[in-house]
C-alpha cells in the first residue's frame, strides 16, 4: 500500500479521537501527513488522506471519485462542523492545496442523509475508483441481543469490494449467524478470499492488545478458560457504594451518569447485557473452529447474567467486614467436552460475585476493566485496562491500521 486512503463509518468520539491521533502521529512528506511504517525491515512514510466520512444523522462528505486529481476531506473543519452538531456536506471538500473546490450548488443532496443503502454503494463506488482503501468502522450497535447491525452490512460489502476494514464494534463479533455459525467468522472467510483484513483491536478493551496478543504472539494455544470484569460502569458502581462513607446504588449510578459512562439505557449496563456480548465477542474470536473439532459458543440469550440493581452498600460492607471480600461482576467462561462427540462447548455466565484478596481483579476500581486468560501452554496471562479514556480506543483503531498498512 504506497497511500492510505480511508473512510469513516461514525465520526463519534472513537472516529474523532482517531483522527487527532492520525494528525498527532503524523509527518510530512511532501505537503501531505504520512505514518511512519515498518515493512520487512524498512522504515518507511506512507501518506494518508481521509476521502469520505458518513454519519448517521449529521450528513455524509465524498470526495470525487472520477477524477485523478487528488483530493481530501479537510479534517479540522469536519472536526468543528460535527462537534457544533452542523452537518458534514461536501464543502469539506479540499484539494492539494487545502482549497475548497465545489461551489455551495454543486453539493450533492444525496450526500446530506445516507441510508444504509447509499452507505453500501458510497463503499462500492469508492472500491472501484480505487479513491479509498481503508475503512474505519465506529458506529454503535445493540448491546442487549448482539445485534451487528447495520455495521454488519458494512462490513460485508466492504470486504467484498477488496477494501480493509478496522472496527471498533463489538455488535459484529457477538452477532451470530445460527447454532454452528457466527457472522464474524464469515467475514474473515469473505476478507481472506478478497485478501484485506478485518481488525478490531478496540471491540473489547478499548485499545489494549487482546485480539492481537492472541493472533499474533501466541501461536497456536488454546484458551481455555476466561475471567474478568468486563463492564467499567458496573465495576465504578460498586467501587462507589464500597466503605463506611459509600454511596447508596442510586447515588453510584447518578454519579457514573455524570462522568458519561453509562450506556443510554442503563439496563444493558446495569443488568450485565453489555457485559455478555464483550464475553461473547471475546469467545468467538477465540474460538476457531476451522482448526480442529468444532467449538460452540452460547448465544446472548443463553449466558446467565446477573444484575447489579438490587446490591445495597450494606451487603459490600458486610462481605467486606467479614472476610475483606468484595463484590464485582465477573464475566467467566470455561471450555467443556461435549461428551461423545467432537464437539467442545464454552459454559458462560455473567456473575456477581464475592471476590477474595488473592484474586487478581480485587483491585479493579474506578472505570478500570481486566480480564484473565487460561491457555493450555501457559500459566493465566492478565490484561488490565486501567481507567481508559478515549486516547486507548484510538489507539487500538490506531495499531490496527499500522498493522494494515505494514502487511501489504
Ligand atoms: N467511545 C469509546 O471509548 C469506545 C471504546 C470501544 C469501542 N467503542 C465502539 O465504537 C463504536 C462507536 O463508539 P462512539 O463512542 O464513537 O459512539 P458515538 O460517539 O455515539 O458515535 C457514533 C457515530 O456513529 C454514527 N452513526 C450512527 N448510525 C450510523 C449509520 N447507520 N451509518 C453511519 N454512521 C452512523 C453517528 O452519527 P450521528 O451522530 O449523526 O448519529 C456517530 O457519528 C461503538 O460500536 C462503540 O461500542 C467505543
Amino acid at each position: 500500500m504506497e497511500e492510505i486512503r480511508i473512510v469513516l463509518l461514525g465520526f463519534g468520539s472513537a472516529n474523532r479521537a482517531l483522527v487527532e491521533m492520525l494528525c498527532s502521529k503524523s509527518e510530512l512528506l511532501g505537503r501531505q501527513r504520512s505514518l511512519r511504517i515498518n515493512r520487512s525491515g524498512k522504515s518507511q512514510l506512507i501518506p494518508w488522506r481521509v476521502v469520505s466520512i458518513v454519519t448517521g444523522r449529521h450528513g455524509a462528505v465524498c470526495i470525487p471519485t472520477e477524477t485523478d486529481l487528488i483530493y481530501e476531506v479537510n479534517l479540522q473543519k469536519a472536526l468543528k462542523v460535527y462537534e457544533s452538531g452542523r452537518m458534514l456536506d461536501d464543502s469539506l471538500i479540499v484539494d492539494q492545496d487545502g482549497a475548497c473546490i465545489l461551489s455551495k450548488s454543486d453539493y450533492r443532496e444525496s450526500a446530506h442523509h445516507a441510508t444504509g443503502v447509499q452507505t453500501i454503494e458510497l463503499l462500492r463506488t469508492l472500491a472501484a475508483s480505487n479513491s479509498a482503501n481503508v475503512v474505519i468502522e465506529a458506529i454503535p450497535s445493540n448491546p442487549r441481543n448482539g445485534e451487528g447491525e447495520p455495521a454488519v452490512s458494512f462490513i460485508r460489502a466492504a470486504l467484498l469490494a477488496g477494501l480493509h476494514v478496522v472496527s471498533a464494534n463489538k455488535g459484529p463479533l457477538a452477532q451470530q449467524l445460527s447454532k454452528h455459525e457466527e457472522v464474524y467468522w464469515n467475514l474473515q472467510h469473505i476478507a481472506a478470499q478478497s485478501n484485506v483484513q478485518y481488525l478490531h483491536e478496540s471491540a473489547v478493551m478499548d485499545g489494549v492488545p487482546i485480539f492481537s496478543l492472541w493472533q499474533r504472539t501466541l501461536p497456536n494455544a488454546s484458551v481455555t478458560k476466561i475471567r474478568g470484569c468486563l463492564n467499567s460502569t458496573t465495576t465504578m458502581i460498586l467501587t462507589e457504594m464500597e466503605g463506611p462513607n459509600g454511596h447508596t446504588f442510586d447515588e453510584a449510578l447518578h454519579k457514573a451518569k455524570e462522568m458519561g459512562i453509562v450506556e443510554k439505557d442503563e439496563s444493558l449496563d446495569i443488568d450485565g447485557y453489555d457485559a455478555a456480548v464483550k464475553l461473547r465477542a471475546l469467545l468467538v474470536v477465540f474460538s476457531n473452529s476451522s482448526e480442529g473439532c468444532q467449538i460452540l459458543v452460547p448465544s446472548i440469550d443463553d449466558i446467565h447474567r446477573d444484575s447489579i440493581r438490587n446490591i445495597t452498600r450494606e451487603d459490600i460492607q458486610r462481605a467486606y467486614n467479614d472476610d475483606r471480600k468484595k463484590y464485582r461482576l465477573v464475566a467467566t467462561a470455561e471450555l467443556m467436552n461435549v461428551p461423545e462427540s467432537n464437539t467442545q462447548e464454552w459454559k458462560a455466565s455473567i456473575q456477581l460475585e464475592q471476590i477474595v484478596r488473592t484474586d487478581p481483579i480485587y483491585n479493579l476500581s474506578g472505570t478500570s476493566s481486566s480480564v484473565q486468560f487460561h491457555t493450555d501452554v501457559l500459566g493465566p496471562i492478565t490484561m488490565t485496562s486501567t481507567d481508559p479514556t478515549l486516547v486507548d480506543t484510538a489507539y487500538g483503531l490506531f495499531s490496527d491500521i499500522i498493522r494494515v498498512v505494514s502487511s501489504c
